[in-house]
């Protein structure tokens, strides 16, 4: 098969594209190689999708492409790629995010939610609106590729090994080094059931590139087994053998002292509190499953994702979770 990531530098981008050539496929990657490399084994176009011609190296007269795989948030890019790529490519994968959806506040939820109107114009000028602009990137690869040339996929939140967000690695991570020292108190948000999932990076890819392979069509969450944020943490606690307390703070007063939900400085990563968001994590993949999705146990994304922090914590800052001295303080102020 001969397939086109358009991406490929970065992390989902990058796996997908491994996998294809692990699976034998002829794979070309575009982009500008300002996130990273794209992996070995691929023929890699360097272009830049702001420029009208960015493209112009993987739409010849000549490509014809199997399968094309876009991981894009600009309208305008999306827009361009589908215009030139359509009448060269048999099958379009576009992936998504569950922030297209309008409604955070169900349980055990699918693809049936309203979604965000979509951004006017072709720029997504900051992440505000990244719900809005990847429903409009959306809506132009349907356009284009109709529904049954096309998939979906809409992801909840992306874990594993090359998470550079630190969502994933956190728990784990926290757990084999808490503030306090070895086996030390280790704060979490008092909410074991809020529905939550991670989907690991590698079984999404995996998953992508069998949906190019069987040109599997269609609009699909693809998350994570659902679990809730104490089954998580808990995982993370076994992957990590930690022994120490586990000391619960109640969310309106992590809220009160400064804690962050979900991610960014001062975070306890994967926790959300704003009641209007709290079903971002309730999404089943029931659809995604039923079309061939399978998704490995989470201690081994944790285990892995942990690695990968162990990896990176010399030259590149934690980009979430809370500090040593914050964490510290605020056990603490509970008596921890
Ligand atoms: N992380 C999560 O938890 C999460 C959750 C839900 C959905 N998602 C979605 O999952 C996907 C993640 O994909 P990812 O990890 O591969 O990528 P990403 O971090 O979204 O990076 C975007 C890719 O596009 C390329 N790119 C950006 N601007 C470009 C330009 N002007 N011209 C050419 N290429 C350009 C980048 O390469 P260069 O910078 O090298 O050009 C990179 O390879 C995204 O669609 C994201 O919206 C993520």
């Amino acid at each position: 098969m001969r397939l086109l990531v358009l991406g490929g530098t970065a992390m989902l981008g990058r796996a997908v594209a491994a996998e294809a050539v692990a699976r034998g496929h002829d794979v070309t990657c575009l982009a500008r190689g300002v996130s990273g490399d794209a992996p070995d084994g691929v023929r890699w176009v360097r272009g830049d999708r702001d420029l009208a011609d960015g493209l112009a190296a993987v739409t010849g007269p000549e490509d014809q492409w199997d399968a094309v795989v876009d991981v894009s948030r600009q309208p305008g890019q999306v827009r361009r790629a589908m215009a030139a790529l359509e009448p060269l490519a048999r099958h379009l994968v576009f992936v998504s995010t569950g922030n297209v959806y309008a409604v955070h506040a169900g349980l055990a939820t699918d693809e049936s939610v309203p979604l965000l109107p979509p951004l006017e114009g072709e720029v997504m000028e900051d992440m505000s609106t990244y719900g809005e602009a990847k429903v409009a990137c959306e809506a132009a690869v349907l356009e284009a590729f109709g529904t049954d040339r096309a998939l979906i996929a809409r992801a909840g939140l992306i874990g594993g090994p090359g998470d550079a967000s630190g969502r994933s690695g956190w728990w784990p991570w926290r757990f084999a080094h808490p503030a306090g020292g070895p086996d030390g108190p280790v704060l979490v948000p008092d909410d074991p059931e809020l529905p939550m999932s991670i989907i690991d990076v590698r079984d999404l890819a995996a998953w992508l590139v069998r949906c190019t392979e069987a040109r599997t069509a269609g609009v699909f969450d693809a998350v994570g087994q659902p679990d809730t944020l104490g089954g998580l943490i808990s995982a993370a606690r076994e992957v990590a053998g930690h022994d120490g307390p586990v000391v619960a703070a109640s969310p309106a007063w992590l809220l009160e002292q400064g804690v962050q939900e979900w991610m960014g400085e001062d975070s306890l990563p994967l926790w959300i509190a704003d009641p209007e968001w709290r079903g971002f994590g309730a999404h089943t993949g029931a659809a995604a499953r039923a079309a061939g999705l399978t998704t490995r146990p989470v201690t081994e994304t944790f285990r892995d994702a942990a690695a990968y922090e162990e990896a990176r914590e010399a030259t590149d800052p934690r980009r979430c979770g809370l500090t040593d001295d914050t964490e510290r303080r605020l056990l603490d102020l509970l008596g921890s």
